[in-house]
């Protein structure tokens, strides 16, 4: 009799578990590869500098890595300006070397996501050349308009006022076709025309290129702005006094994004992904900083996916408010939950190559606590390199500066939009260029606290911020933190708590606090009736002085400032 109770218990667990896709159960990690590793002393990371610390990543438990782009550029936005798509930048390798790469992963159970960048090319690029020169196939690749006319100077006039999100005018004039090109991005990153179906069906190609290549998925860029007004009329002001004629937030752009017909090609993408014969599933990445209505419909339907898992950015852009409280990230998360479209997957990011480093966003200390959010609550974690170690955004001066984005706004304007600061080398040991790389000069400066901030140290370490990290990642093996239901607990303006609980008496399940305020706080989570009257601490946070393996009265957790804590119990306990 016990024995078909336990072996009915068992096919339930496993069936249940067996349901959820690899990206589901693991975690993903963004990789900037110019910044990773270097391995021929160039100062710029590669692939095979990648490959050579691989085995650090399946130490510290990640499953998924994406790569921002690694394809042939002239490098004007850093590999988003894509010259050839079916190409490996000779910067960081060769196709052999991806190849290795691929085949490395494999090895050691890895899934890699590539970053595909369908809103433009490079102007270097072969299509936008033969557009230029009217080639009949590719004349319409782009989007050309004419003048409409001339200042007193002789100088063409732009058809329309709109932007660049990189700031300035959207529009570019070519003097050898003698019309204007839009680019919603740098001038040296000419939009597609997705009015033109020769171009989707040169992505679909792409994509099939990489799905053949070992490509586990995709990480779409900019999403947002494939499609444009057919009518090219002008946005109207913003009216945020926070932002010159020159900047795009200077207006509405409410010709310029998220048409219905964008929709529609992500989903013509999903099926070009859904029909590659594989026995693994995909996993599509969106990247889209839009209204919560918007951002929910790339998930597209049941019958009908879209992306597996469009970033959860309202979620990112909390930790950027002046005051982070309990509060707010729950509102952020119950933005996320309550909207999701039945049977979807959520996602929890906080930082990456376009956005300032969590530990610069928030107080350091609360590092260890976002990890236990990002990586415990429903859904898949998303990490930055470098996050696991806490690292934080380098002061560039003007003269250093890299970044378009902050070149574009000159030395007094810079910071506000450069995004150099959080792209610096992975710290990795206390050696010179923190064993990024052996060159002189790397193409961007170590964080000076590199010496103290880094993997090696953190290894070695009796606590880290990587250790606990680890310690985190290890638990998304439980039940409770893969299918286990979320319940909050206590919630208000410093702290954010919930817990993950199974309904099976067996498992473990497990409650995360963490403490956003400035003060000591004895927490109460005992009301809650699943709660049982102890719980056992399993990680706490570097600045936490409770002891790990300790029992808790749950009436009474001690949270001093910024500090965060897991603890386990089991709902079943008299
Ligand atoms: C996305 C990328 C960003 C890039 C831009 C243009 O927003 O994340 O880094 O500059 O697209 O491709
Ligand atoms: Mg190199």
């Amino acid at each position: 009799m016990n024995y078909w109770i336990t072996f009915i218990y068992l096919l339930f667990t496993f069936s249940s578990a067996q349901d959820l896709n690899w990206w589901q159960t693991g975690a993903v990690y963004q990789i900037y590869p110019r910044s990773f590793q270097d391995s021929d002393g160039d100062g710029v990371g590669d692939l095979k500098g990648i490959t050579s610390r691989l085995d650090y990543l399946v130490d510290i438990g990640v499953n998924t890595i994406w790569l921002s782009p690694i394809f042939k550029s002239p490098m004007a936005d850093f590999g988003y300006d894509i010259s050839d798509f079916l190409a490996i930048d000779p910067i960081f390798g060769t196709i052999e070397d991806y190849d290795e790469l691929v085949r490395e992963m494999k090895a050691r159970d890895m899934h890699l996501v590539l970053d595909f960048v369908p809103n433009h090319s490079s102007n270097q690029h072969e299509w936008f050349q033969k557009s230029i020169n009217m080639d009949p196939q590719y004349s319409d690749y782009y989007v050309w308009k004419d003048p409409i006319g001339y200042d007193a100077d002789g100088n063409p006039i732009p058809p329309n006022n709109w932007l660049s999100f990189f700031g300035f005018s959207a529009w570019e004039w070519n003097e050898q076709r003698n019309q204007f090109y839009l680019h919603q991005f740098l001038k040296e990153q000419p939009d597609l025309n997705y009015r033109n179906p020769l171009v989707i069906q040169e992505l679909k190609e792409i994509i099939n290129f990489w799905l053949e290549k070992g490509a586990d998925g995709f990480r779409i860029d900019a999403v947002i702005f494939l499609f444009e007004d057919p009518e090219f009329r002008d946005e109207p002001p913003s009216g945020n006094p926070n932002f010159g004629p020159d900047e795009y937030d200077s207006l509405l752009h409410i010709y310029t994004r998220n048409y219905n017909e964008t929709y529609d090609v992500m989903r013509e993408l999903r099926v070009v992904v859904d029909d590659f014969p594989s026995d693994v599933s995909k996993l599509i990445l969106l990247e889209a900083y839009e209204s919560i209505d918007l951002v929910m419909r790339y998930y597209g339907t049941a019958e009908e996916p879209i992306a597996d898992l469009p970033f959860n950015f309202e979620y990112l852009l909390r930790f950027e408010d002046e005051v982070v409280t309990g509060t707010r990230i729950k509102d952020a998360a119950d933005l996320w939950l309550d909207n999701m479209p039945e049977g979807k997957w959520a996602n929890w990011v906080t930082g990456n190559h376009d956005r300032s480093r969590i530990a610069s966003k928030v107080d350091p200390r609360l590092v260890d606590g976002v990890n236990m959010i990002n990586l415990l609550m429903p859904g898949t974690p998303i990490t930055y390199y470098g996050e696991e170690i806490g690292m934080i955004n380098t002061f560039i001066s003007y003269e250093d500066t890299q970044d378009p984005f902050g070149c574009n706004f000159g030395p007094d304007m810079y910071e506000k939009y450069s995004r150099d600061p959080e792209r610096t080398p992975m710290q990795w040991d206390s050696s010179v260029n923190s064993g990024f790389s052996t060159a002189e000069k790397p193409w961007l400066p170590l964080n000076p606290n590199y010496l103290e901030v880094n993997v090696e140290n953190q290894l070695m370490a009796e606590e880290s911020h990587l250790k606990i990290y680890k310690e985190i990642i290890n638990l998304r093996k439980e039940l409770a933190i893969q299918t286990g239901e979320l319940q909050y607990l206590n919630v208000d303006e410093s702290l954010f708590s919930f817990m993950r609980v199974t309904d099976n008496p067996t498992n473990q399940n497990y409650m995360v606090l963490v403490n956003f305020g400035e003060t000591d706080s004895v927490v109460d989570v005992s009301a809650n009736s699943l709660v049982p009257p102890v719980a056992t601490v399993v990680i706490k946070s570097l600045s936490s002085t409770v002891t790990v393996g300790s029992v808790l009265q749950t009436s009474a957790i001690p949270l001093g400032p910024k500090d965060s804590l897991v603890l386990s119990f089991n709902s079943n306990n008299p």
